[in-house]
């Protein structure tokens, strides 16, 4: 039992530690999102230059994009320090005092999911972020009485896959705010030759682009299929990652020509099946396929936006002609048009 146990800890311990070497730690080695690379190199040069700390930086994007890769990659470049955190491991406002208070000047601070701080914390932040000073309430009532403390300047970097969700005040608070677009297939291939150069696996440009391909935009998932195909490539055939053994892995890991997992058919197939098409409002459709909600809106659903499979409709999701074609469901359609037809 032990043994298992401490098994199951090592390998996932040595899979982060892949994770962490896999990580580009400056804008040369940073692959893809020109533009904003682009234009940070452009703040961060100027900051220095100017001998500032760098203006707040809000990333937001889908997950995987490297939102926390990109802003380490900034603090280094800025000759900082960068203090990791999340927005709902922030409870409460001594939580948030404690940690501003123990940056040093110039320290990056990296709020992952801001969208998700509560709303007394993030007022909190709008002084911090404004003026570098935290206005402190001590006692209740008629006795309280507010100190103010004065912070490092520092810079805030926060991270979000839900830009609508944040406040407007929070949001004007930021000097940079850069959108993450999801990879082209082409800068994929790029990452993962240096991923497979990295890890030491031998990787053929066709095998390079068959992973990429299927990774649906996300440097995340093109690194985790590499680990994944190189094992199929060790036990089952000669250790080179060659475009017959890439798709012969990742078809036996179910992921499809475009990406799709078995969670993204079931998603489409429940649509299409249950919901006669849709729409059928998200709950709904969670609740169907026995998923989190915010997990299908968050991981499953953008996706599938991106490829035209789904449609958002006040009223719900619905499934287009696309999804129906490519998982050949055609007849359902049409059946779903002639019932239509006969209510009407
Ligand atoms: N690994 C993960 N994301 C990367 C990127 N954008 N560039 C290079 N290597 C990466």
């Amino acid at each position: 039992m032990t043994d298992r146990l401490n098994t199951t800890s090592y390998s996932r311990e040595h899979d982060e530690e892949v994770e962490t070497k896999l990580r580009p730690s400056s804008f040369d080695e940073y692959i893809g999102q020109a533009k904003v690379k682009e234009n940070m190199q452009v703040f961060v040069q100027a900051a220095l230059g100017r001998g500032e700390v760098l203006d707040h930086v809000l990333l937001y994007g889908q997950p995987g994009l490297g939102k926390t890769t990109l802003s380490a990659i900034i603090a280094s470049a800025m000759n900082a320090s960068l203090r990791v955190t999340t927005g709902p491991a922030i409870e409460r406002p001594g939580d948030i005092a404690a940690i501003l208070n123990d940056l040093n000047e110039g320290d990056f601070l990296f709020i992952d999911e801001i969208h998700r701080l509560n709303r007394t914390v993030e007022e909190m932040l709008y002084s911090a972020m404004e003026d570098f000073v935290l206005d402190i309430v001590i006692g209740k009532g008629p006795g309280a009485r507010s100190i103010r403390l004065e912070l490092p300047r520092f810079t805030l970097v926060g991270a979000t896959t839900r830009i609508g969700l944040l406040t407007a005040p929070l949001r004007d608070r930021f000097g940079v705010i850069h959108h993450l677009e999801p990879y082209s297939v082409q800068d994929l291939q790029k990452i993962i030759t240096r991923s497979a150069a990295v890890i030491g696996v031998e990787i053929e440009p066709d095998g390079a682009e068959e992973i990429a391909r299927r990774a649906r935009g996300t440097p995340r998932i093109v690194n985790r299929l590499l680990k994944r195909v190189r094992d199929f490539a060790q036990v089952q055939y000669d250790g080179i990652i060659t475009c017959e053994v890439a798709k012969s892995s990742l078809d036996k890991l179910e992921i499809d020509k475009l990406g799709l997992d078995t969670v993204d058919k079931k998603i489409l197939r429940a649509i299409i099946e249950k919901f006669g098409g849709g729409p059928v409002g998200l709950d709904t459709l969670a609740a169907s396929i026995d998923e989190e909600a915010g997990t299908l809106e968050d991981v499953a659903e953008p996706y599938l936006l991106q490829l035209g499979f789904i449609q958002r409709t006040p009223r719900g999701r619905t499934a287009t002609r696309l999804a129906y074609a490519h998982l050949g469901l055609d007849g359902f359609r049409e059946q779903a048009q002639i019932s239509l037809a006969e209510v009407l």
